[in-house]
């Protein structure tokens, strides 16, 4: 997959890029990344991006043209783009992907989804992670200032998204977010090929409680049955407590999942707890913490 991003502060984007596990993802060339400077798609010599308001009023505006020709670069589209431009009509790319059938790179033949980030965008949320994870390429535009010209949202992008309801000074952090919640997603990302689909929101639950060692903290302990071995039970254990904490947390996720029959009776009842009748997971738990009190292994 490829991730484009168009920002006003690349250095800014850059710098976050360059660490932990999409660096790695990065280095492993699970995922393209190009940080794209608008700056260098602004026509004039003092390589303007924004403006002020048509209609007066406070703040600047992003301009369209800078825009519409770092994407037409990206999607291999300038002479449709520019087209376009010139000719102030419309085909807007709202409707599925932007970019080109007829492509002026031979091997740049694909769609993009090209997204804004804008806090007046519908919502990022897993769901939209994990579809714009299968994506080819991704095309992040990070909106500044007051805003971006209106020709932008109607013509040149797919998507718009916010990634809440509060107002960053700008569209990187957001970018950001974007690009590390995808970038997990590819497969091999993550040490734990597994992990994904034990994320919080993988099935609209929030994750359960993680311990690690020491066993005993300042009097604070981890729960018996984490260190019973009984992987049934421990499974359950954890099982409760992400419907119990969905529950709590966040109701309207809570509400938007039917529940199984076994995850209904779960939930109805008690916190699971190291089986009393079960020698061995006594036995287990026994051991486990007499050999972490002796030679500090104990998981
Ligand atoms: N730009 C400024 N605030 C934003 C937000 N909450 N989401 C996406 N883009 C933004």
């Amino acid at each position: 997959m490829r991730i484009d991003i168009i920002s006003v502060f690349p250095e800014m984007v850059r710098e976050a890029l360059a660490h932990s596990i999409v660096k790695r993802a990065i280095d492993a060339d699970l995922i393209t990344i190009r940080v794209i400077n608008l700056r260098d798609f602004a026509p004039d010599r003092h390589k303007t991006t924004d403006d002020v308001p048509y209609g007066g009023g406070g703040g600047m505006v992003m301009k369209v043209e800078p825009i519409a020709r770092a994407i037409a670069h990206l999607t291999g589209n300038a002479e449709t783009i520019a087209a376009t431009c010139s000719s102030e009509s419309g085909g807007g790319a709202r409707d599925g992907h932007a970019g080109v059938e007829e492509s002026s790179h031979p091997d740049e033949s694909h769609q993009a989804r090209i997204v804004l980030t804008d806090p007046r965008g519908e919502r990022f949320d897993q769901a939209t992670a994990r579809k714009w994870a299968q994506e080819s390429h991704l095309i992040l535009l990070c909106g500044h200032y007051e805003g971006v010209d209106d020709r932008v949202r109607q013509h040149l992008i797919t998507d718009e998204v916010s990634i809440g309801d509060y107002v960053l000074t700008g569209g990187e952090l957001p970018a950001l977010v974007i690009v590390d919640a995808i970038t997990r997603l590819q497969p091999g990302a993550l040490g734990d090929a597994e992990a994904p689909d034990k994320d919080s929101f993988a099935e609209n639950l929030l994750e359960y409680p993680h311990y690690t060692r020491p066993r005993e903290f300042s009097g604070w302990t981890v729960p018996d049955i984490l260190l019973c071995g009984h992987h049934a039970e421990i499974n359950r254990w954890r099982r409760w407590h992400q419907l119990q904490s969905t529950h709590a947390r966040r109701p309207d996720l809570f509400a938007s999942r039917e529940l199984s029959a076994e995850d209904e009776k779960l939930f109805r009842g008690p916190e699971p707890t190291v089986p009393i009748d079960t020698k061995t997971a006594r036995r287990n738990l026994e051991q486990k913490k007499n050999q972490e009190d002796t030679d500090g292994t104990g998981i």
